[in-house]
């Protein structure tokens, strides 16, 4: 009998590297990416494994009980590796209560189907909250998050996480169910939705669009390659300890500003651009409200205790990160043009 794995959320940017990675390594595991399919979550992400045997997707809410009830029954997944959120924090600040309905009742759902389809029984299964540092709240200068590292969310998104952490430890503590959490830093990488500060800044130098930098450019934020990521994920649902969390990062805090520059940089290389010509691109605009300082996280726990460690530099992920959107200028343009949508029309239509 394969065991089932549902994991949510596999149609966006980190859930569907994540899906390919299980699908991959897993051929006893029937993976089964659960989606709603907003405007993050994108089949094409997926279409390299979607006629894999082993891989099955189902469309549904999370916040739909009646619809995550039917797909736990049906399954009966023993682990289940939880990714489907809001996860912009810019849109949080406009639409606080759409991060309140999927990040906080979606997950209490998903934990709520968890519980009630293993009734006490949890040997052998595994719940896991995938979550952000941003829980954590902003740093000064110094210092880094630790796995005990107060929570001191400062924006809608952050708190929606928070809260939604909180639910999974409370489920573990009143009704012991298997669960275990991890918290990392800012992904980047081939899939993100050019909404997010590197792939927005590599579509707009592509097309000769001024470049966003909030405030002074000088937040800074622990980038790690979403691959590294999907492979810490599935360190941690194998090997990782129930109950506990484990904070992910890589040990590359950068300015936003030399982000962008580096961006510039590479992107003029690449395009036979003049050195220097990117950069004029650059618009420093109005602040984020209440925008996080500094986000930096201190891996020690997981790089010691588990098998995991970052696999490329930043500088040669930012380097593929760059390659892989030069080289899949349809995806980039399905994206920006909303074509994505029709994706799952024609791949699904009669399901
Ligand atoms: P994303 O926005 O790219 O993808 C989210 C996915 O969830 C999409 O496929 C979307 O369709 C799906 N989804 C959204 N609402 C849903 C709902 N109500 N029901 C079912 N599916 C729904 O997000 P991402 O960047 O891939 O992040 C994935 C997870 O990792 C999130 O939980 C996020 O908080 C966490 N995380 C992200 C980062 C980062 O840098 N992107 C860092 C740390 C943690
Ligand atoms: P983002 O990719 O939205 O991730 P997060 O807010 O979760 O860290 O933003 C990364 C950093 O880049 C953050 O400090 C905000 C900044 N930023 C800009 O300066 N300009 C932009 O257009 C965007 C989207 C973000």
């Amino acid at each position: 009998m394969k065991k089932n794995i549902l994991i949510t959320g596999g149609a966006g940017f980190i859930g569907s590297h994540v899906v390919r990675l299980f699908v991959n390594q897993y051929p006893d595991y029937q993976i089964i990416n659960l989606d709603a399919l907003t405007y993050a979550g994108n089949l094409e992400n997926l279409r390299d494994i979607a006629d894999k045997p082993n891989y099955t997707f189902e469309k549904a809410d999370i916040c739909d009980i009646e619809a995550v009830e039917r797909i736990f029954a049906q399954y009966r997944p023993e682990g289940v590796i939880h990714l489907a959120a809001e996860s912009h924090v810019d849109r949080s600040i406009t639409d606080p209560l759409s991060f309140v309905r999927t990040n906080v009742l979606g997950t209490v759902n998903l934990l709520n189907a968890f519980k009630n389809i293993w009734k006490g029984n949890f040997e052998g299964k595994r719940f896991y909250h995938v979550s952000t540092d941003e829980v954590f709240g902003s740093l000064g200068e110094t210092g880094f998050f630790t796995e005990s590292t107060p929570y001191d969310p400062q924006s809608p998104y952050s708190a929606s996480k928070a809260s939604s952490d909180h639910f999974v430890r409370a489920y573990a503590n009143t009704y012991h169910m298997p669960v275990v959490i991890s918290n990392c830093s800012n992904n980047y990488g081939p899939n993100h939705f050019p909404e997010k500060l590197i792939p927005l800044v590599i579509h707009n130098i592509k097309n000769r669009k001024p470049i966003p930098v909030y405030g002074k450019g000088d937040n800074v934020r622990d980038w790690l390659y979403v691959i590294d990521h999907a492979r810490a994920i599935d360190v941690i649902f194998h090997q990782g300890n129930l109950g506990e969390t484990y904070n992910i990062g890589g040990l590359n805090e950068k300015q936003n500003i030399e982000v962008v520059r580096t961006l510039c940089r590479i992107m003029d290389e690449k395009l036979g651009r003049q050195p220097g010509e990117s950069e004029q691109l650059i618009s420093f605009v109005t602040d984020r409200p209440g925008h996080d300082h500094r986000y930096a996280i201190d891996a020690s726990k997981l790089t010691g205790t588990l098998p995991w460690k970052p696999s490329v530099t930043f500088e040669e992920g930012i380097e593929k990160t760059v390659v892989w959107y030069l080289e899949n200028e349809e995806w980039l343009n399905n994206v920006t043009s909303g074509e994505y949508l029709k994706y799952y029309e024609t791949m699904y239509s009669g399901r």
